[in-house]
């Protein structure tokens, strides 16, 4: 028996479109449970301001591939969440600027980098005892995960709350908000590779009128059932 289902861990993959508060419940999911949490997007994300900032276009795959090949991208537990090191500079506050918002999709498009996160993200998820969230975890990177949940909200409910997450600086009207996240969904539900889907065996969970908390309590209670379950 291995030693990580002697001591009872299971994964918990999270996904849903932007916005549907995985990050925030994923964070405090594995802090409760004292498991390792992985933002995967943070990840596509560190590829894309690298990309921009080397003046790579983000949807030119080929270039785009071979500078992913070429990054060190570390996630570190903080006292905030996690911070994100790219080449061992601390950027986790600007990998959340409009301009990354408004290219990661096209990065997340690329296969090269699709391949080179996803094997990061099982080799992170390979001891067990880790909440991860994204868009493909439990339909792709961790198909076996004990506990999958498809977080979702209404586009409006995930604009408001983007809307208070972001710096005056960056700060754009709501509508428009609105409109680049419906747009944003739309390329991860389409795109070729690992689309932005639910898993047949998911739990769906519509936080619109939820509270974190609520959310939070409800994940933690699902990992209960499936750790006893795993055993
Ligand atoms: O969760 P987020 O908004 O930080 O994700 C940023 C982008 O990365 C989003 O457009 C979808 C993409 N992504 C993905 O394709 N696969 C993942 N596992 C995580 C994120």
């Amino acid at each position: 028996m291995q030693e990580s289902s002697l001591q009872g861990l299971i994964n918990i993959a999270i996904d849903g479109p932007a916005g549907a508060g995985k990050s925030t419940v994923a964070r405090r999911v594995a802090e409760l449970l004292r498991y390792v949490y992985i933002d995967t997007g943070a990840m596509y994300r560190a590829v894309t301001l690298s990309a921009l900032r080397a003046g790579i276009e983000p949807d030119h795959s080929e270039r785009v591939s071979r500078m992913a090949a070429s990054l060190d991208i570390r996630l570190l537990p903080s006292e905030n969440g996690q911070k994100v090191l790219l080449n061992g500079e601390d950027v986790t506050e600007q990998i959340r600027s409009r301009e990354v918002n408004l290219h990661v999709s096209q990065v997340a498009a690329v296969e090269q980098v699709r391949t080179q996160l996803v094997g990061l993200q099982r080799v992170l998820a390979g001891r067990k005892g880790v909440v991860m969230d994204g868009r493909d975890i439990g339909t792709h990177v961790l198909p076996d995960a004990e506990l999958k949940v498809f977080l979702t909200a209404s586009v409006r409910t995930r604009a408001e709350r983007r809307y208070k997450e972001t710096g005056q600086a960056d700060r754009i009207d709501l509508e428009q908000l609105e409109r680049e996240i419906a747009e944003r969904d739309q390329k991860d539900r389409e795109r070729e590779i690992s689309p932005l889907i639910c898993a047949d065996d998911a739990v769906v969970i519509d936080s619109t009128s939820m509270t974190i908390g609520q959310v939070v309590s409800q994940i933690v209670e699902l990992s209960r059932t499936k750790k006893v379950e795993a055993k």
